[in-house]
């Protein structure tokens, strides 16, 4: 089989689209009950910039998510959440959303989509 050398950051659409991607996801965030009080009252626009910083790296965008915060251990950042399943399908149905806003290949967003479910079903941390 062959290598898959994709560059999906750019082809998803670079940073415009994770931008917007970013945005739509705190959007919805904003307005949802259960993940509202978790986040930064007073950075939201930080928290925005972190997880936007850490898409793109993960895609293969730029590396500033590593530069500025090190490693992502991002199990271990959210250790101090409270992630239970109903968090984590609030988390996903505030992230459906965003990836059904935004502008991008039925195969790009089923890619997107896949990661995106694996990685917060490996967040949970609680139970109850
Ligand atoms: C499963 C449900 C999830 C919940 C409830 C949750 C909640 C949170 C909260 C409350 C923060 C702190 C906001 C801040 O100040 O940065 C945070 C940070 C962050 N989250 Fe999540 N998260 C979830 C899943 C995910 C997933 C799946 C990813 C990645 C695909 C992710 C990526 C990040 C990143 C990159 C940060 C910033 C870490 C740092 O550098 O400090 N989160 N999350």
């Amino acid at each position: 089989m062959e290598r898959d050398t994709t560059n999906y950051y750019e082809a998803f659409g670079g940073q415009a689209f994770f931008a917007d991607l970013v945005s739509q996801f705190y959007a919805q965030v904003a307005t949802n009950e259960i993940l509202r009080p978790m986040y930064p009252e007073s950075d939201m626009k930080g928290a925005a910039q972190r997880l936007q910083m850490f898409l793109e790296q993960y895609w293969g965008g730029p590396t500033k998510y590593q530069e500025e915060r090190g490693h992502p251990r991002l199990r271990m950042r959210h250790a101090g959440f409270h992630i239970n399943p109903a968090a984590k399908d609030a988390w996903l149905e505030c992230m459906r959303k965003a990836v059904d806003g935004v502008e991008m290949t039925p195969e790009h967003r089923e890619k997107l989509w896949r990661y995106l479910e694996g990685a917060a079903l490996h967040m949970v941390n609680s139970f109850d």
